[in-house]
């Protein structure tokens, strides 16, 4: 089947990686040249991801069968629209669908509709004086979001970016005044504390197919100081949950997305593709931080590796919208996955240096290699200003796989930038310790 994956980064090399394994024939559209689904590729279109009608003419003329969309601005953009409205099937969701992720105000608002546990207080407004009565009316125990995409990056949070009203208040202004996330408003939302988990599903419309939670890694630097970013590092067990969360953490998480899928089709927004939520694990249960409407990056890398069906098959029968003969399995191994970024990543990055991939020694030690905004001239590789490319340890125990990725990352040389404490039991043990004291026990 000839399949075309737009998006450039690492979790759209290991969609292309999955679908290649899957039997696919590869078609790509990247605004930079990912040398690894470049290889992978039979013919690649370097390209604005954006542009709904010139990729929608080109997957048209090279007669592609399916497609699958890696980023959330090319859905926003009406990709899958464009491509729909060409005959072509699409295992993402429309721009209607994927404002569950291009407007949080939206998805709070659907949360508070269909009454589904697990949402926060939240409150999105216009006007600078009712937002600081919000703020206030919290305590400055808050989050202030942009309402639209901003790339993970626009999210501040009480204690982690400031820490007085004022300066809560000074913000939400900011993103009002400067439209931060393409729109003069702002989001307010109840802060809540807890540990932060991803679960990602199969959907085809109608039900949700969980894969293994994963934990995410935002903040650049290591034991969770610094900016946000898009995502340093992440991890998963092979029990399909974390350490610090319980089967019943799991299934609620499952039934909140179900209840989100349920919610959207009743509004004529029909959902297929994959599903992604984050989460918070409070001493209250899991409660919803964002949804978004594609795999997760860096959590991709976690689960397709690990995936034991065709994921050609199941990318077909979410666009067909019936996954209902799929039995979903996945291999019951951990991993961890670490993103190398260039040095100065998050505020000034070090864009267009070398650096030196041995990619033949980091397959002779067993980890996976996923390369993501880099180009390659000449036979080098050169960063961009976004992350450079993802190692990937499986093994059994996280410990092991931990061991594995930074074995694999032994053979990547230049001015770079590791968050080396992801996966490692000091840091896992500190969220399990967490979550104990937060539940009193
Ligand atoms: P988002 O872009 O919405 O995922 O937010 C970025 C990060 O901000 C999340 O990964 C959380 O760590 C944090 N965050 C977002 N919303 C909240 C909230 N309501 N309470 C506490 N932390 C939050
Ligand atoms: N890992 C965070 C995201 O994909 O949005």
């Amino acid at each position: 089947m000839k399949v075309l994956v737009i998006g450039g980064g690492a979790r759209e090399h290991a969609i292309v990686f999955a679908l290649k394994k899957g039997g696919a024939k590869i078609y790509s559209v990247m605004k930079n040249e990912n040398p690894g689904i470049k290889r992978a590729s039979e013919e690649f279109l370097i390209h604005d991801e954006n542009d709904a009608e010139k990729i929608a003419d080109y997957a048209r003329r090279k007669n592609i069968e399916l497609a699958i969309i890696g980023p959330e601005a090319p859905e926003q953009h009406g990709v899958a629209n464009a491509l729909l409205e060409k005959g072509i099937k699409v295992a993402s969701p429309t721009k209607e669908a994927a404002e569950i992720e291009t407007n949080k105000e939206f998805m709070r608002w659907l949360m508070d509709k269909y009454r589904i546990k697990g949402s926060v207080k939240s409150k999105a407004f216009d006007d600078v004086s009712m937002a600081k009565e919000f703020i206030e009316m919290l305590d400055g125990e808050v989050a202030i979001k942009p309402i639209g995409l901003t790339g993970g990056k626009g999210v501040k949070v009480a204690g982690d970016h400031f820490n007085s009203i004022e300066e809560a208040v000074e913000y939400a202004k900011e993103v009002i005044e400067k439209g931060i996330g393409g729109m003069h408003r702002v989001l307010i939302e109840e802060k809540v504390v807890g540990e932060e988990f991803t679960l990602q599903a199969f959907c085809d419309g109608q039900a949700v197919y969980p894969m293994p939670a994963v934990q995410d890694h935002k903040r650049l630097l290591p034991d969770d100081k610094g900016p946000n970013t898009g995502g340093m590092g992440s991890y998963s067990h092979k029990s399909g949950i974390l350490p610090f969360m319980s089967i019943d953490d799991y299934e609620i998480a499952t039934n909140i997305l179900q209840k989100i899928v349920d919610a959207l089709r009743n509004e004529g927004r029909e959902y297929r593709g994959v599903i992604y939520g984050q989460f918070m694990l409070t001493a209250d249960g899991p409660k919803v931080i964002e949804i978004n409407a594609r795999f997760g990056d860096p959590e991709a890398m976690n689960v397709l590796p690990l995936l034991k069906n065709n994921f050609v098959e199941m990318c077909d029968a979410m666009a067909n919208g019936d996954l209902t003969n799929s039995c979903i399995d996945f291999e019951a191994k951990s991993t961890v996955c670490k993103y190398v970024v260039p040095s100065g990543y998050g505020i000034n990055p070090k864009e267009g240096i070398e650096i030196e991939v041995d990619e033949d020694s980091i397959k002779k030690e067993n980890a996976l290699l996923f390369y993501a905004s880099v180009n390659e001239k000449d036979g080098k590789i050169y960063t961009t200003r976004s992350r450079s490319l993802a190692i990937v340890g499986i093994a059994d125990e996280i410990e092991d796989a931990e061991k594995i990725c930074e074995a694999g990352l032994k053979h990547v040389r230049g001015d770079v930038f590791i968050r080396h404490d992801i996966g490692k039991k000091e840091l896992i043990e500190k969220r399990i310790k967490h979550m104990k004291m937060l539940r009193g026990e």
